[in-house]
């Protein structure tokens, strides 16, 4: 679904903050009739006001996407009162920065069941109707940490993974469908991400880009139907030296990470 977002239908999962609220008013200012789903009602309320502005079609409901059955109620009834979905954009996310030594294997499932099972759920819900239109955009937000390795993040850089690859196979196997597939890999965006409790402080010294910013440049590559969408671009090239020479880019995370911390 490359161009235009005029009258498109677009679901947008975490739409009541940060990255995803940004995509909601993005898309409806942009003409596109707008889901957003998450747990926190008073704040998607205020998000759908401002698409509603735009588009006043627009919905919203109040799901915990850790609970299946509830995601496959939204698939449902999001299909069913949009009309159909031309665009999904799989953004929920939670953080998960603890150091693998303090990590614990109930904590490594939940960030599993949120970053990666729910969306995947949720995707496969929605793609038999995609099919049948012979047209359609998955979105799957992942992150640099998933190409990276994000030290002290193990747990959400695996879920950020395994959503990624999720993406990847799910595009070739999609290839003349006319459904593509497109993965989101933010750097640093200042949202609430970074503030949320039961994380270790960030630590990094990245600089963060602003919630505009991001949602421009995801738009642009969604309508440019871009299947990778570094966010910045630049993130790219660090992706590639990674890729290049695996144990020399670890070697030199520890060593900075020990210059940092006394801690390898
Ligand atoms: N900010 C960054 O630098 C950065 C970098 C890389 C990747 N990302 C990814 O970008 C995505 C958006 O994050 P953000 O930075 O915009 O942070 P955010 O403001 O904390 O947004 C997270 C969104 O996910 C929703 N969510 C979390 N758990 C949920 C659940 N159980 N059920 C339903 N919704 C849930 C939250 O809504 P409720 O709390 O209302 O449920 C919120 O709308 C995430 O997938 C994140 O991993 C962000």
């Amino acid at each position: 679904m490359a161009g235009s977002f005029e009258g498109k239908r677009v679901l947008i999962t975490g739409g009541s903050s940060g990255i995803g609220a940004g995509l909601a008013e993005g898309f409806a200012a942009a003409g596109a009739v707008v889901g957003i789903a998450a747990r926190r009602r008073d704040r998607l309320v205020e998000v759908l006001e401002r698409c509603r502005a735009h588009t006043p079609n627009s919905q919203m409901w109040e799901v915990d996407l850790a609970d299946p059955d509830a995601v496959d109620r939204l698939a449902v009834e999001a299909v069913d009162t949009l009309g159909g979905v031309d665009l999904l954009v799989n953004n929920a996310g939670i953080p998960k920065r603890r150091h693998v030594s303090r990590l614990d294997a109930g904590t490594v499932e939940s960030v599993m069941a949120i970053n990666y099972l729910s969306p995947v759920r949720l995707t496969l819900a929605i793609l038999p109707t995609m099919l049948a239109q012979g047209s359609g955009r998955v979105v799957f937000v992942s992150s640099v940490a998933a190409p990276l390795s994000s030290p002290g993040e193990a747990a959400y850089s695996a879920s950020k993974a395994a959503v990624a690859v999720f993406a990847e196979t799910m595009a070739v196997d999609l290839w003349d469908s006319g459904v593509g597939v497109s993965v989101v890999y933010p750097g640093v965006v200042d949202t609430e991400l970074f503030t949320l409790p039961d994380n270790d402080p960030f630590t990094g010294d990245v600089e963060s880009i602003p919630v505009a910013e991001a949602v421009t440049t995801i738009m642009d590559g969604v309508a440019a139907g871009a299947l990778s969408i570094y966010v910045p671009a630049y993130f790219a090239e660090f992706a590639a030296q990674k890729a290049q020479d695996v144990d020399r880019f670890l070697a030199g995370t520890a060593e900075y990470v020990r210059s940092r911390t006394g801690r390898g």
